[in-house]
């Protein structure tokens, strides 16, 4: 049987290795090369599915650990990217893992991210791309696959930001086809989905985020995996935000369908993402079935983006 198995560190998010470890040993792999991930802190989980990998997404109570990502958009250079991550790392280094109460990821631009996985690496803060392409390599210029990702030191990868949906034409196919390419390197895929302000007003949020959420997440996703960011698109970067309500509605109906889908569907990670801000972030945090946020405009200070994580219930 294969194992999750987690490095707990006090700080650090405990990240699956996926070691093989023989029954009855849980904390002791088969293989020697795997032990130098594992020590008197580390604790194996539940079965997981052959070959799964991912983050691991359980606070130590055994409830969802919320989620904070940054998503930088098209916004960074080399000198004010390095000093906003060092900043973060600095701020989560000085956090034990349980007073923080989430984990916390920044998606800066892609020209950025080898050298903001030197700046985070090993730490409290994971790194993340904007987008993939489905395939592995080959010739589509421009194009980053989720393979160079994973090189270059990512750990998940945002794929059908509304963003992407509107400015490239990516349809649902298309983001299930990313988040596959991002499983298969073993990154974990941040689906966003949303309405348009045009279907919220037609009265046909559910129905958009419902198909959404099924054409959109790959058969294999699970929690670990893969977490899901709900973004209605006239919230983004507009200072709209809807009520709690219409957000605890949308959210009721992701878990809903989650549960239905995926084994884990319960654990699964439920963003919500669009116009959060320092000012806002507790009361949207607060909402059943909220586990996190996709934070844009606000990513871009470190104190705003702290103040959102330090949010978290
Ligand atoms: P804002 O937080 O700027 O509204 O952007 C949200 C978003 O698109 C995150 O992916």
């Amino acid at each position: 049987m294969r194992l999750w198995v987690g490095l707990r560190t006090g700080r650090e998010e405990a990240r699956i290795i996926g070691a093989r470890v023989p029954p009855g040993n849980p904390e002791m792999p088969a293989n020697p090369a795997e032990k130098r991930l594992v020590s008197a802190r580390c604790v194996c989980y539940e079965p997981a599915p052959e070959g799964s990998t991912g983050v691991f997404a359980m606070a130590d109570d055994g409830s969802i650990r919320p989620l904070i990502a940054g998503n930088w958009k098209m916004n960074g250079r080399r000198a004010d990217g390095v000093a906003l991550a060092r900043e973060l790392v600095r701020q989560a280094r000085r956090s034990t893992r349980a007073d923080l109460r989430c984990d916390l990821v920044i998606c800066p631009p892609a020209t950025l991210l080898t050298m903001l996985a030197e700046v985070v690496a090993d730490g409290p803060v994971g790194l993340g791309a904007q987008d993939c392409h489905p395939l592995a390599s080959g010739a589509h210029t421009g194009d980053v696959s989720a393979a160079m990702l994973a090189d270059a030191g990512c750990r998940y990868v945002i794929v059908g930001h509304s963003e992407r949906r509107t400015d490239h034409g990516e349809r649902d196919e298309q983001v299930r086809a990313k988040a596959e390419a991002a499983h298969t390197v073993g990154l974990c895929a941040i689906v966003c989905l949303g309405e348009a302000e045009a279907e919220r007003a037609r009265g046909e949020t559910l129905a958009v985020v419902e198909r959404q959420f099924r054409g959109s997440l790959p058969v294999a996703a699970t929690a670990a995996n893969t977490v899901i960011a709900y973004e209605p698109v006239w919230a983004i970067g507009t200072g709209k935000v809807p009520t709690t309500a219409e957000i605890a509605a949308v959210h009721a109906q992701l878990r809903a369908l989650a549960g239905n889908q995926m084994t884990d569907g319960q654990r699964l990670r439920l963003l919500y993402g669009g116009s959060v801000k320092a000012g806002n972030a507790a009361e949207i945090l607060a909402v059943a079935n909220v586990n996190g946020a996709l934070v844009g405009g606000a990513s871009l200070s470190a104190g705003d983006f702290w103040a959102i994580a330090r949010s978290c219930p």
